[in-house]
This record gives C-alpha cells, sequence and structure tokens, in this order.
C-alpha cells in the first residue's frame, strides 16, 4: 500500500529529474501553466508580474509558462490589461521579469497569443481592428462582426508571431510557447468547425494544420536552432467543452506530425483533467498518446493538485485515480514528461516546494478568490 511517506520520496525523486527541451534544461518536472492575468495596464508587465512570476520560480517551479501575450497585430486581442509581446516598454517589462525568474532559479517561456474570432469589435487595444479568423466564424459557429482572413492577414500574423519569437530570445527568454489551443486563432485554423476554408489552407486535418505549421516553421527560422519552441493545442474550446480536433490517434498524429516536422521541439497538450484517457482501449492521456506519436517531450494539465481529492489521496483519503500516485506512476511510464499547474499554483506560490519536500499536509484547496490577485 502507498503510504504518505512513500508518496512523498516518490514525488521528490520523479519530480525533480532535469528535462532537456531542444537547448535548454529544465531543472525539474513542474511547469506553471500559462493563466491570464490581466495586471499589465497598457501591456506592460510590471513589478508586481515581475514578483508573482518570480515567487513561483524561487519556490522550485522549474519551467514557468507566462500568460497568453498578444503578439504585434491589431486584431490580436481585446484587452489594454493583457501584456504584450510587442513595443519598447512591453519588451522591457518582460525582460526584466525573465531577469527575476533567471535569479530566482527558474526558466520562463512566453505564451504567444492571437485570439482570433474571440475578439469583439470596438475592444482596447486597437479598439477599430475587425475580429479575424478562419472563415470568419466564432466558436459557435455564429459569424459575429468579424472577417475571413486574407492570404495578406494570414502572412502579416506569421510574421507577428515569428517577431515575437524573436524578440523573445532578445530579451532573454528560454524559449517560446504558441498558443495553439482552447478556440483561440490558431485553433479555429485547426478546427472543422471554425475553418470551412477552401483554400490550401482548410480540408483535411494535415491542410487545417498549414497555419500552425506556418508559424512554427516561420518561428523556427526566426530564433537560434536550439532556442525551445513549444506548442500547446487541446481538444476542448472556450465556450464548446466538448468539441474535439481528433477523434482518433491517426487523426491526432495528421495534426502533430506537420507541427513537429516544421520545428516545434515540444507539445503542452491541454487537458481539463489530466487522467482521462483520450481515446478508447487506451488508459493514455492526451499528452501520452502526443508523445506516443510525436516522440518529442510532452506536458500535461489539468487539475493537478486542485482539489481536495489531490491533498486526500496523501493522507489515504480521496480518489486514488486524482491523487498524485497516478500522475508518478504515468510519469516513471514516461507517458508524459512533465505535468503543468494552474489554479493551484495561483492559489499557493509555494505549491511546487512544498510537493517537492513532501510537505503534503501544507497544500491548501483551491478558492476562486486567488483569481482577484496576483499574490
Ligand atoms: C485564470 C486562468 C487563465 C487562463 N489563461 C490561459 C492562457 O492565457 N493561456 C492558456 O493556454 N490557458 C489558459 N488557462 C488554462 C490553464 O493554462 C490550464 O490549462 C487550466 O487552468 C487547467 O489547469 P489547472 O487545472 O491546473 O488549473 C487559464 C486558466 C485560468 C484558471
Amino acid at each position: 500500500m502507498t503510504t504518505v511517506a512513500s508518496s512523498a520520496s516518490r514525488a521528490a525523486e520523479i519530480l525533480s529529474r532535469p528535462i532537456t527541451l531542444n537547448g535548454l534544461t529544465v531543472p525539474n518536472r513542474i511547469a506553471m501553466a500559462p493563466m491570464t492575468r490581466m495586471f499589465s495596464p497598457g501591456g506592460v508587465p510590471g513589478e508586481d508580474v515581475r514578483s508573482y512570476y518570480a515567487r513561483r520560480a524561487a519556490a522550485g517551479v522549474g519551467l514557468i509558462v507566462t500568460e497568453g501575450t498578444y503578439v504585434g497585430h491589431d486584431s490580436a486581442g481585446q484587452s489594454d490589461r493583457v501584456p504584450r509581446f510587442h513595443g519598447e516598454e512591453q519588451l522591457a517589462g518582460w525582460a526584466r521579469v525573465a531577469d527575476a525568474v533567471h535569479a530566482a532559479g527558474g526558466t520562463i517561456v512566453p505564451q504567444l497569443w492571437h485570439i482570433g474570432m474571440v475578439r469583439q469589435q470596438g475592444q482596447p487595444p486597437f479598439a477599430d481592428a475587425p475580429a479575424v479568423g478562419p472563415s470568419g466564424l466564432r466558436i459557435d459557429g455564429t459569424e459575429g462582426s468579424g472577417r475571413a482572413m486574407t492570404q495578406t492577414d494570414l502572412d502579416d500574423v506569421i510574421g507577428a508571431f515569428a517577431e515575437a519569437a524573436a524578440a523573445a530570445e532578445r530579451a532573454g527568454f528560454d524559449g517560446v510557447e504558441l498558443h495553439g489551443a482552447h478556440g483561440y486563432l490558431v485553433d479555429q485554423f485547426l478546427w472543422a468547425g471554425t475553418n470551412r476554408r477552401t483554400d490550401a489552407y482548410g480540408g483535411d486535418p494535415v491542410s487545417r494544420t498549414r497555419f500552425a505549421a506556418e508559424i512554427a516553421a516561420a518561428v523556427r527560422a526566426n530564433v537560434s536552432a536550439d532556442f525551445p519552441v513549444i506548442f500547446r493545442f487541446s481538444q476542448w474550446k472556450q465556450e464548446a467543452y466538448d468539441a474535439r480536433l481528433a477523434e482518433t490517434p491517426e487523426q491526432l498524429e495528421a495534426i502533430l506530425a506537420p507541427l513537429a516536422a516544421a520545428g516545434v521541439d515540444a507539445f503542452h497538450a491541454s487537458t481539463r483533467r489530466y487522467w482521462l484517457p483520450e481515446f478508447d482501449g487506451s488508459d493514455l492521456n492526451l499528452a501520452g498518446w502526443t508523445k506516443k506519436l510525436t516522440g518529442k517531450p510532452t506536458i500535461t494539465v489539468g487539475s493537478v493538485g486542485l482539489d481536495g481529492d489531490f491533498i486526500g489521496a496523501f493522507m489515504g483519503q480521496g480518489s486514488p485515480v486524482q491523487g498524485i500516485d497516478n500522475l508518478l506512476d504515468r510519469m516513471e511510464r514516461e507517458e508524459f514528461d512533465m505535468v503543468a499547474v494552474g489554479r493551484a499554483l495561483l492559489q499557493d506560490p509555494e505549491w511546487a516546494a512544498k510537493v517537492l519536500a513532501g510537505r503534503f499536509d501544507e497544500l491548501q484547496p483551491y478558492d476562486a478568490v486567488s483569481l482577484k490577485s496576483l499574490s
């Protein structure tokens, strides 16, 4: 029977192993999941944002994936409080964030983001910019106020991602993550529900992946060969939790293979509950399938450490499926390589240090109040 002591020593041993993503060695297996916070007025991450990330790096998070940050295209976003990854002041703010995380012993990549048809027209920072997407459709299938992207739009957005990646390397970041998940622009291309194009960017899964693969290739070409490029994707969408990009491993492979070929070094497979099998007939989750199909390092995510079940499992209570031993078993089998933690790390900056040291009794249950501050 698993005891608290054996879980503690396994957690320390398995999660403390370094991992290599292209030229980057991450000191352990714990990543901070990207979380939009809207604490950056004018798109500039300030001192509070810097210390928020540095605190988590100092407390043992091996890799910080920043909140989604807009690439330099007027249509990329719709909040003046979401940090931007373009503009002198904004990039200077980000460089200070990267320095602080490094000083605390961590590594950090920005998550590069374009929201596509999620945008409501008339919103800052560039109120006049239209919402754009593959076919001018929102996730719910309605047209909203946007339009289908022209070839010029596609080229501009691909260029904006490539420029942001180069800016990340110049600013001292350790790599980049491309946001291809959750129903935002890149995912709107991947998903047949929003991509009705009849040109080279629409149709079968490989064609729907073309835009994402062109972004990955342009990013790859604009940074050093050993600079890691991570691609985050999901089956689920905001406002469509049951949506799926791939019903079978073959369909998933059709999406992932062109991305790997374009130069993606690692995948971040976003699920809402990491313990759920992705396809019938196997226990593998989405990250597990991704690693099996591509051979690339993968990051899993989804309700790790979130509720009483995770903490209770340490204490011999709660659901073992959602407990740490399930996670550690899967990591030991090399189903995936890293685990990203979102809300539990919002709640408790010390979460990683506590888990790595086996101080399970000090873990705090998540409370949505933590969304309101940058503590
Ligand atoms: C407040 C909040 C903001 C988020 N913002 C982003 C984001 O900018 N980019 C992204 O890819 N995912 C975002 N997510 C999803 C998280 O990265 C993560 O996948 C999700 O919270 C599940 O992990 P968890 O159960 O450990 O919280 C956000 C989640 C939360 C709670």
